[in-house]
């Protein structure tokens, strides 16, 4: 069978389902804004399909959908160069995502850890949804065709997924039809620790607010977090081997690093030798220095929810110029009936 080649095109999605962390900033948002330009298409994605197989109030996702626009565009996304989209306005992942729930396999969604973290103890009582949600996000990428897409760290599994159900459908089918896709996890924040347990990922989710740092915190709430994130008593290190059993110390230069656009060995370089009381100050300037600007302009964007509205609008009408036909040409491979 020839290769196909595809069109070089990202996509990546985040969430909406409340409060953007350090990490979503570092490890995706920020990413997706550098991977804008012209070796790529790019989508970025609000998946609302995705937030609600947990409860979700529906005043507060209509809320959060707006704000994770806004935190997109005020990081630096623009709608002229990327296709921002919510999930939901573009039907064709929902109906590729239906297809993908007939080629995965029980034994294979059985083994996501995200699911098993999500789901606790209480498997029993999980929607369905959350169990069939790595088969969605296989379809997310999919119906785009998309070669590239930026995560953190803790979607590898989803993406090894995502390249799983690809090959299945195109063996099955005996075509050269899914890509496969690949995961670009990169930089020195691809995985944000908490800042109180530096083995724990810093999340959304856990209880301590001090654990995190939020996209609208404000310069004292940054400051004050960084003063007291967990450290221990020694100087940093010249080198990052020195920093391999120092989880705390890792994740702050690992932090500075990523903000700063530097390597790990050159933030050592500069900071090596130093104590925590004297680099806590400097990343917390440097923090408050790249994010202030960006909550501000977030807060600015949603006194025009309308604008924001008109965006996504927009987005899912260029979107579907690429999922229409290729949830179509699916159907065919697989055997629907077309429309005369
Ligand atoms: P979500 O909403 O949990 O997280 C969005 C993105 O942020 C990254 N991230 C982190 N990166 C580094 N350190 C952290 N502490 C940290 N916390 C979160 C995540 O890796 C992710 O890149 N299943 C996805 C959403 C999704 C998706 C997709 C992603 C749905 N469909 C298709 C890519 C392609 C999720 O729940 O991400």
């Amino acid at each position: 069978m020839t290769q196909t080649t595809f069109t070089p095109r990202v996509f990546s999605g985040i969430q909406p389902s409340g409060g953007l962390t350090l990490g979503n900033y570092l490890g995706a948002i920020k990413r997706f804004v550098d991977m804008q330009g012209p070796d790529f298409e790019t989508v970025y994605c609000m998946v609302d399909l995705h937030a609600i197989t947990v409860w979700q109030n529906p005043a507060d996702l209509i809320h959060n959908t707006r704000e994770l626009c806004a935190g997109f565009i005020a990081s630096g996304i623009d709608p002229a160069k990327s296709i921002l989209i919510n999930q939901s306005q573009v039907p064709e992942h929902a109906q590729l995502g239906w297809v993908f729930n007939c080629v995965a396999r029980m034994g294979w969604m059985q083994r996501m850890t995200q699911f098993k973290d999500k789901a606790g103890k209480n498997a029993q009582n999980a929607s369905l949804g959350l169990f069939g949600y790595p088969a969605l996000m296989a379809a997310d990428i999919l119906v785009y065709h998309a070669t590239h897409v930026p995560v953190g760290e803790d979607q590898k599994q989803h993406l090894e997924l995502t390249r799983d159900i690809a090959a299945k459908f195109n063996h099955d089918y005996g075509v050269d039809f899914f890509p496969m896709t690949e995961p670009v996890i990169e930089g020195a924040a691809t995985r944000v620790m908490s800042l109180r347990d530096g083995t724990k990922k810093m999340s959304k989710s856990d209880p301590s607010d001090a654990s995190r740092i939020n996209m609208t915190d404000d310069a004292d709430a940054i400051a004050r977090k960084i003063r007291k994130a967990k450290t221990d008593p020694d100087a940093l290190p010249s080198e990052a081997k020195g920093l391999e059993d120092r989880p705390e110390a890792r994740n702050l230069i690992n932090i500075y690093a990523a903000l700063s656009d530097q390597t790990v060995d050159q933030v050592l370089a500069e900071v090596g030798g130093k104590q925590f009381g004297a680099f806590k100050p400097m990343l917390a300037e440097l923090a408050v220095a790249k994010l202030g600007p960006i909550s501000a302009e977030m807060a600015r964007l949603m006194d025009e929810p309308d604008e924001i509205d008109r965006i996504l609008t927009a987005g899912s009408l260029r979107a579907r110029e690429i999922t229409a036909p290729i949830l179509r040409k699916t159907y065919d491979i697989v055997g629907m009936v077309a429309p005369v």
